[in-house]
């Protein structure tokens, strides 16, 4: 299994730190050994002493080295921390912030030619799953993207499900990333909602690699306690 956290905008510079201190000593005294990304803000950015199975991502940037995009880090920025790892296609950029599938594929690209692992995440509202044009959907926030791609985690986030604290049913989840799982072959993960109490329903569908986790993985012991009920 693959944990995943994305902090969206929690978290200071000094809450992040201590948050990855306490992490790490979690990993080290359970003996984990699957892979976790924490995606903090950009502000607590750093270079942190992490063992080999603990990365730190952004859950943004612009496709660009550097310039004039107020507001906006780039590649001189993510440089400066090592970053290698980048959430593209997160709903929230694409609802709250209107990124279209074209700006949201020139970033895949720009980060796919300089070798980033990228968790895409695609992800339906519920207008679309209610009128069954949920696999049609999501198919097409794949335009422009390469399934192929060796450095590529899918994250399957149903809008509905992100933040209601009401997960997706585990038939669901199951019956769309069976049919993900046809064409494409590269880790898949599931988010919306996951917590303790659901992690080990979820951990048991067959295609699901693992999981993307907001809200119950901004406190430290609410993520380990998601790791330690796997
Ligand atoms: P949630 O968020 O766990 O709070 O539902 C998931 C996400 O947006 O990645």
């Amino acid at each position: 299994m693959i944990y995943a956290a994305n902090f969206k905008t929690n978290h200071t510079r000094n809450s992040t730190k201590n948050y990855i201190g306490k992490l790490i000593n979690f990993v080290k005294e359970e003996g984990v050994k699957e892979d976790i990304y924490i995606f903090p803000p950009s502000t607590a950015l750093d270079k942190f002493n992490l063992p080999s199975n603990i990365t730190i991502g952004v859950q943004n940037a612009y496709p660009v080295e550097n310039g004039s995009y107020t507001g906006e880090i780039g590649l001189e920025q993510l440089n400066e921390f090592d970053i290698k790892t980048i959430i593209v296609g997160h709903s929230e950029r694409r609802t709250i912030f209107g990124e279209s599938q074209e700006l949201i594929a020139e970033k895949f690209n720009f980060f796919k030619n300089l070798g980033y692992k990228i968790i895409y995440c695609i992800g339906e509202s519920k207008e679309i799953r209610d009128a069954n044009q949920t696999m049609q959907y999501l198919w097409s926030e794949f335009d422009d993207i390469d399934i192929e791609y060796n450095n590529l985690i899918v994250a399957y986030e149903p809008i509905w499900a992100i933040g209601t604290g009401i997960s997706a049913k585990k038939e669901d989840i199951d019956e769309v990333l069976s049919a993900l799982r046809n064409k494409i072959k590269v880790p898949l993960l599931y988010g919306g909602s996951v917590k303790s109490s659901n992690i080990k329903e979820i951990a048991g569908i067959k295609n699901c690699d693992g999981v993307l986790v907001g809200s119950a993985s901004w406190n430290i012991e609410s993520f380990c306690e998601i790791i330690k009920n796997r």
